[in-house]
């Protein structure tokens, strides 16, 4: 059974992992990683703006699992970003002090903003000195990969985008596809509201499994990964249990086809944070 992504630099990459977001309670944020550790998570994924790092970290280090065998990903703040590379590698050092470990597995843009094409090196360097074993964005356009991969030594392992049946981003898949750069799904069950999509449902019971599965297994069949959000043991399980079943090319299609173009978070091309 395949649940890793090899990325383009021949890395692994579990294709489901923990979302993080809105758990702003560190208490509550060490819990969840540890429920999910337990679960059989090895993939977690964090940003300085979660205000949860430090309950990342000490999740981690409570658990039963070794360091080595979990998938780490952080995020640079926009502010940081937008103060310059000697700033982005201080903002990382601090996020590992607040994670409690030596390295991420993947260290994200979390935003477009301020001159990436400048402090893309900033990340190369992170990476060549060992403060994470990966770099990415989030958030990218195809314009804004368009610019900015002419510039890079290391061109990013991933882009972590928005992404879901209502907002498939089927030709940022395949541009990214041909340059080798794994997408991440986020928001994949646009905050929840998917989940109670009569069309999705229908598509659950014919297949036994639930919305949330249908969603995730989906991605999984396009080579996109996804780190859905729970602080809830068994929505836990039900998540990581996609690997078991098989959607039909048919059905992929139909899925393809509820498309409209439509977010639930704000837009990379006009954000003003
Ligand atoms: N890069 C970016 O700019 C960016 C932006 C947004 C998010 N993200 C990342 O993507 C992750 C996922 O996105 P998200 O947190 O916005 O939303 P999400 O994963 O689409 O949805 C999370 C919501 O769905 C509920 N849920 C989860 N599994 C469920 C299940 N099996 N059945 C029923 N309900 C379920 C959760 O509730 P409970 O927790 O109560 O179970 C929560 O309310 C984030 O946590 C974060 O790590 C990145």
């Amino acid at each position: 059974m395949k649940t890793d992504v090899t990325l383009y630099n021949g890395n692994l990459m579990p294709a489901v992992g923990l979302g993080t977001f809105r758990i702003e309670d560190n208490d509550l944020a060490a819990e969840t990683v540890k429920t999910a550790l337990d679960v059989g998570y090895r993939h977690i994924d964090t940003a300085y703006i979660y205000g949860n790092e430090e309950g990342v970290g000490r999740g981690i280090k409570e658990s039963s699992v070794a360091r080595e065998e979990i998938f780490l990903t952080t995020k640079i703040w926009n502010e940081d970003l937008r103060a310059g590379s000697a700033r982005i590698k201080e903002a990382c050092k601090e996020a590992l002090k607040r994670l409690d470990t030596d390295y991420v597995d993947l260290l994200l843009v979390h935003w477009p903003t301020g001159d990436y094409k400048e402090y893309w090196k900033a990340f190369e360097e992170m990476q060549n000195e060992g403060l994470t074993r990966n770099i990415g964005v989030s958030n990218f356009t195809m314009r804004m990969l368009d610019d900015l991969l002419p510039v890079c030594e290391i061109k990013p392992v991933i882009n972590q985008v928005e992404l879901h049946p209502m907002l498939t981003q089927k030709p940022l898949l395949k541009y990214c596809d041909k340059r080798e750069i794994a997408l991440t799904a986020w928001s994949g069950f646009m905050v929840g509201e998917l989940l109670k999509n009569g069309q999705i449902l229908k598509l659950a019971e014919k297949y036994g499994k639930s919305a949330a599965q249908i969603i995730l297994r989906w991605n999984y069949q396009n080579g996109v990964i996804n780190i859905p959000k729970s602080v809830h043991r068994e929505r836990m399980e039900e998540n990581i249990n996609i690997f078991d079943f098989s959607i039909d090319s048919d059905d992929l299609t139909i899925i393809d086809s509820f498309d409209q173009n439509k977010r639930s978070g704000p837009n990379p091309e006009n954000f003003d944070f």
